[in-house]
């Protein structure tokens, strides 16, 4: 189907200055592995360090704001983290849809505010283990995609990442059947509202628990393009593994 594997950390409220070292090192590896597109998401703190660094990967953000500029005390614009350095911005992650109380409509919002300012954006979606259990999980992400999709989605600048919030940092995954049928509802969906063509050339990411010794069964599913990694991302030697199961 011709789309590159996408393999992105997400460091969340995690690293200093002190870390760059492991910034350089992924940076490294992805040089090697040029096959992979690699990036990591890290505070914005670091962006603009870490992108000296960065080498083979890209450094991205983890939110950014709907509007360029205004009266929005300690929130960053998609000009501002661009200019930072940052190529990618995650949106819609379910700790932030949690702690932050965003919804879909201003997760679309996000997306079409860092796509103004030439970021490239990663819509998160995934449901809690209450909807899992309760057998409601595709009508829940399906639901959430419709919601959350931005104007205009289109594969050169949207990625998706299905991250069931039962998942994250848990070490617990789905079977690879159900990551499978969630990701194949994603693209049926994706080529209802903007068309085969995009749909069918833009990446899903999993994400929640990658690691090491579960990435190549997960990257070797059909509709999995890559993967949005947290804690296995923090290190070269955690993250490396996961980077050379993508390639
Ligand atoms: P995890 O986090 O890999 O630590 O589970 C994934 C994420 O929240 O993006």
């Amino acid at each position: 189907m011709g789309r590159k594997m996408l393999v992105v950390g997400n460091w969340k409220m995690n690293g200093l200055r002190a870390q760059l070292g492991e910034v350089a090192a992924i940076g490294a590896l992805a040089r090697q592995h040029s096959g992979v597109e690699v990036g990591l998401c890290v505070p914005a703190t670091l962006i603009a360090a870490a992108s000296e660094k960065a080498g083979g990967a890209f450094i991205g953000a983890q939110d950014c704001h709907a509007k360029d500029s205004g009266a929005h005390t300690g929130c960053l614009s998609g000009a501002m983290l661009r200019e930072a350095g940052a190529a990618w911005a995650i949106v819609g992650h379910s700790e932030r849809r949690t702690d932050q109380h965003e919804t879909s409509a201003d997760v679309a919002a996000k997306a079409l505010g860092g796509k103004k300012a030439g970021l490239k954006v990663i819509l998160c979606l995934g449901e809690s283990l209450e909807t899992r259990d309760s057998d409601k999980a595709i009508d829940f992400v399906l639901a959430q995609l419709d919601d959350s999709l931005p104007e205009g989605a289109a594969a050169d600048w949207l990625a998706i990442a299905y991250e069931p919030i039962w998942a994250i940092g848990t070490g617990r995954i789905p079977t690879m059947d159900q990551i499978e049928e969630m990701h194949s509802a994603i693209r049926m969906r994706l080529r209802e509202r903007i068309g085969a063509g995009e749909a069918d050339a833009m990446r899903i990411l999993y994400g929640g628990s990658v690691n090491a010794e579960n990435a190549a069964d997960i990257f070797a599913i059909e509709d999995v393009d890559g993967g949005l990694v947290g804690g296995a991302s923090l290190t070269a030697a955690k993250f490396g593994p996961i980077i050379e199961a993508a390639a």
